[in-house]
């Protein structure tokens, strides 16, 4: 059985910058196997956990034991207040600060099942971790009222840029420092034409998301979506799972890597409605209307908002159309899609259609017979032999 010494929790939290945290786990000994709790789970981290800006200012809250949420499924509004309770309080970085690196905060959530009835909002610095060995869920009350389970950038309500766009909490291109690992979160118990949604995720650099398995209504007609994000300059995803809803991920961003994500049974698996450069590696799509919906803004180089996407190692099957985007613009990168070693199975209509409704991308085993086939082959040569699996390994 592999043992792991307590070292790992002073490497783990030694991600804030030493000067902020300054307590290690100096107080915990021992070692850990395999059906131990999961290390975090452990109210004695709260009172290790000290800054030096702030006398008295914990870095480690536990939503349970240090702010009393029940995590029973049915404690609400209760639940809800007392997780944002154990985000905002020590003075940190919330509404009306531009940012801060001196306030950070880990909020564990140990097992449960976490009814939410509004947005829990991470100020900025924070990182929301769940136990790894039982994810907590975080559960939309059927009444939820607000735009995600999660919104990291919150609108202010009523304000407005001269441009008519909204006002948000935090500049979305330096909404940075945050993470959120080892959820589910459920939005099923919302009606479906709600526009019930797990992740407002509207962020910048040093961000992440791991660990996170999203369920949506697939109703006819659903407009759940697991996350939404309409700007900001990102940023890492991995780990994921989508399943339901009108949109897995509603991503626009100038950047994100992404990887290792399955998606099932949502009508566009991925939307994008602007990108600068996505990359994206072991993105598993079945049973959906759309792989990537890229088929945004117009056709020409300017008005074309969508593109610069590179994925490696991935599988679209079962699926009306694999990838929708505008057009390849001649001579220059945009609207460019790489695609290395994907494999498309089952699909009715295009694995590869345009604006025009032409499909492209003929690869072996392409039985469609929608918009007209360019003749395009995915591999112009023989396809690779032997081809990779869902990892990149031969
Ligand atoms: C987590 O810790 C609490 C005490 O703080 C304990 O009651 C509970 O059983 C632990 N749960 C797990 C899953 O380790
Ligand atoms: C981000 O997108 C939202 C929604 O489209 C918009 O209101 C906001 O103005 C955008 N922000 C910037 C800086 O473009």
């Amino acid at each position: 059985m592999l043992k792991l010494s307590w070292a790992v929790c002073l490497g783990a939290l030694s991600l804030l910058p030493s000067v902020v945290y300054a307590a290690g786990c100096a107080g915990l000994s021992g070692s850990a196997s395999g059906n131990d709790p999961f290390w975090m789970n452990n109210s004695g981290l709260t009172s290790l956990s000290k800054s030096v800006y702030k006398s008295g200012y914990k870095v480690f809250r536990n939503v349970k034991t240090d702010y009393g949420a029940v995590g029973n499924g049915v404690a609400g509004m209760y639940d809800t207040a007392a997780i944002n309770r154990a985000i905002s309080d020590g003075g940190r970085c919330g509404q009306g600060c531009v940012s801060s690196t001196i306030t950070p905060a880990i909020i564990f959530f140990p097992p449960g099942k976490y009814r939410v009835t509004a947005p829990i909002i991470p100020f900025y610095y924070t990182t929301l971790v769940g136990d790894y060995n039982n994810k907590p869920m975080l559960v939309a009350d059927a009444n939820f009222n607000g735009i995600a389970v999660i919104d990291a950038d919150p609108y202010i309500p009523g304000q407005v840029n001269p441009d008519g766009s909204g006002v948000n909490w935090w500049t979305n291109q330096n909404n940075f420092f945050r993470s959120i690992r080892n959820f589910v979160i459920d939005v099923t118990a919302m009606p479906p034409d709600a526009y019930g949604t797990g992740i407002h995720w509207q962020v910048g650099q040093a961000t992440s998301l791991n660990n996170i398995d999203f369920k949506m209504s697939s109703a006819s007609g659903t407009r759940h979506q697991g996350i939404f994000m309409e700007n900001g300059s990102g940023g890492f995803m991995s780990d994921l799972t989508f399943n339901g809803g009108a949109f897995g991920m509603w991503l626009s961003n100038q950047q994100f890597t992404i990887r290792n994500v399955k998606i099932t049974n949502a009508v566009s698996a991925i939307y994008q409605l602007w990108n600068w450069g996505f990359t994206w590696q072991n993105i598993q799509i079945s049973n959906c209307q759309v792989g990537f919906d890229l088929s945004t803004g117009g056709l020409t180089l300017a008005t074309q908002s969508a593109g610069g996407v590179l994925i490696i190692d991935s599988k679209i099957s079962s699926t009306g159309i694999g990838i929708r985007m505008t057009s390849s613009q001649p001579k220059t990168l945009g609207g460019s899609i790489v695609l290395d070693n994907v494999a498309f199975s089952n699909i009715k209509t295009a694995n590869i259609q345009d604006a025009s409704g032409t499909s492209h991308c003929r690869a072996p085993g392409f039985s469609g017979s929608g918009g007209g086939d360019d003749g395009v082959a995915c591999y112009p040569g023989a396809p690779p032999s032997p081809p990779h699996d869902a990892t990149g390994e031969p």
